[in-house]
């Protein structure tokens, strides 16, 4: 796009739109497979999936044809009716997840807020003492109160004061500290990801994990596992709390569920899920046909055994890569992630190479300040891997260069 022309974009979003996001300065026009086009038809690897959300990637003919045939059909009709394409994404999710009931939101954090509601009413169910959930530093659960009461980030709070109360923040992976606040008196519920994404890519330990699932059952707290970027194939497997072979009472879902429509889910225990009567919880949106659509399209796909053979073997090759990388280049200071869940941690600010990547023609994003993620469809194929970490390594020895 001449540079004219993308000014005069970048003007108009200053002037029309609310000034929340930084925004990179290229305006996508269309996406195929793993590539995305900009307005002049200059292509790029897409190694963000829109935030982990595009998992299918772009045109994924299955999809397109499922959603073409609904759009024909309806779009919404509201929760006042039966709707056959949420109760099919619903089984769907009882038979990849587990046995259970789902609540359809419209997104991650209204994911969470339905969640926190499941868990004050469970702690109803013993006592009005009982209303309090444990959260961890560095996590992300969401910007509405409920959610950002339980992300623990501080300048994610700062300045919207008073808070909702009843979140204690603990440190991640510190199993002294949880053991010593835990009291099944105050807390109904643990709400945590297994590998915070937001956070930095950081995986719960093992121990840590399995002390929270006994806890929680000592305690009769509910486990919340938010799965809103982990879940839906992104670490390897349909949910990320399946790598630590433990049952949550409930999970958070959203981003990738309906490969790039807005679609949010709690999914929880039956009996769990009976604790919310009926007036108790709604949303207009939330579940609608279309949306839920897409999300049995993206079930049925993640159960196929074929899919993550493919996943596999593109994760094991770029983080082969990147080990190897590593070893070498001293602006490297750590590698994490499972399946295509990629955090390469910086010893510097990485938001320059987020830039530089994207001027070559890679998109990938950076958090936590220092802390290249890398997200791409996972339907990505080895040759685009390929190429996309050839222009990160060129991006990386050149910086390191500069230390
Ligand atoms: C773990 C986690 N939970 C919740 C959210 C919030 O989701 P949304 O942006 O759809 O509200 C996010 C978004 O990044 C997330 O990563």
């Amino acid at each position: 796009m001449n540079s004219k022309k993308l000014q005069s974009i970048i003007n108009d979003d200053g002037a029309y739109l609310f000034q929340t996001y930084t925004r990179q300065p290229v305006s996508f026009a269309r996406g195929e497979g793993s590539y995305l086009y900009d307005q002049d038809g200059r292509r790029y690897i897409d190694f963000l999936s829109g935030i982990a959300v595009n998992l299918l990637g772009y045109g994924h003919p299955r999809l397109l044809k499922t959603l073409h045939k609904q759009l024909d059909v309806m779009l919404h009709t509201s929760n006042l009716f039966l709707n056959s394409e949420q109760i099919a994404a619903a089984k769907l999710l009882s038979k990849t997840a587990f046995p259970g009931r789902t609540f359809f939101s419209n997104s991650g954090t209204e994911a969470n807020e339905a969640a926190i509601k499941l868990a004050r009413r469970h702690g109803r169910t013993v006592s009005n003492e009982k209303f309090r959930i444990i959260s961890f530093e560095g996590s992300f659960h969401g910007r509405t109160f409920g959610a950002m009461a339980a992300t623990g980030n501080e300048k994610i709070k700062k300045g919207f004061e008073p808070l909702m109360e009843g979140f204690t923040i603990l440190p991640y992976n510190d199993i002294d500290s949880f053991l010593s606040v835990a009291d099944g008196a105050k807390y109904c519920a643990v709400l945590t990801e297994l590998i915070q994404g937001e956070g930095g890519i950081r995986p719960a330990t093992r121990e840590f994990a399995s002390v929270l699932v006994e806890t929680c059952k000592k305690h009769n707290m509910l486990l919340i596992i938010d799965e809103v970027q982990t879940g839906l194939g992104r670490t390897g497997k349909p949910f990320a709390f399946q790598h630590y072979n433990l049952k949550p009472d409930a999970i958070t879902l959203a981003k990738g569920l309906a490969a790039g429509l807005p679609l949010g889910a709690l999914h929880a225990r039956t009996d769990r899920a009976g604790l919310m009567e009926k007036g108790s919880h709604a949303s207009t949106f939330g579940g609608n046909h279309l949306s839920c659509a897409a999300a049995r399209v993206v079930l049925e796909e993640i159960a196929k055994p074929s899919f993550f053979k493919n996943m596999s073997a593109v994760s094991a090759y770029i983080f082969d890569r990147l080990a190897t990388l590593k070893k070498e280049l001293a602006i490297i200071a750590d590698i994490r992630g499972k399946g295509l869940h990629v955090g390469i941690e910086l010893t510097r600010p990485g938001a320059p190479l987020v830039g530089a990547a994207l001027a070559r023609g890679l998109v990938i994003n950076c958090t936590s300040e220092r802390v290249l993620r890398l997200m791409p469809p996972l339907t990505v194929s080895r040759k685009t891997a390929r190429e996309a970490l050839d222009i990160l390594e060129e991006l990386l020895r050149v910086e390191n260069g500069t230390q």
